[in-house]
């Protein structure tokens, strides 16, 4: 089994923040994610496919066609938008990075599936220093 890594990048908004929990404890639990006026990440993701190499070509996947599934159907989605407002599949969705990790895994899995490929795992940094990674369970 061999793993391939495809990076990309987008810039968004959001607010951590939770209605039945006080400004107070918002702050305190979220910090500076819990804003009231919004802020922004430049989020990295990485989205690691596996496969045993097709004979054929060497390739686990042409990293063109995963590229192209990835920015179609998450970087266009979410790039300069506003993920509690603005992303259809993040509705009524707390945007942590682990939930954002989770939520791309359930909208990308199927197109890599249909490649013939299994996903392994989103690796999602927010800060130069904080990431998440999610393998699916
Ligand atoms: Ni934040």
């Amino acid at each position: 089994m061999v793993y391939v890594t495809r990076r990309e990048t987008f810039n968004a908004a959001h607010k951590l923040h939770r209605n039945d929990w006080s400004d107070a404890k918002n702050i305190e639990i979220f910090g500076a994610c819990a804003n009231p006026n919004w802020h922004g990440h430049n989020y990295v993701l990485f989205v690691t496919v596996k496969a045993k190499t097709e004979t054929g070509t060497g390739f686990v996947m042409n990293l063109k066609t995963l590229s192209s599934i990835v920015r179609k159907n998450i970087i266009d989605i979410v790039d300069h938008k506003n993920l509690n407002l603005d992303v259809p599949f993040m509705k009524d969705i707390l945007p942590s990075a682990e939930n954002v990790a989770i939520a791309f895994w359930k909208v990308l899995e199927p197109h890599i599936a249909k490649e013939g490929c299994k996903l392994h795992s989103i690796r999602l940094q927010e800060t130069e220093n904080n990431s998440v990674e999610y393998f699916g369970e």
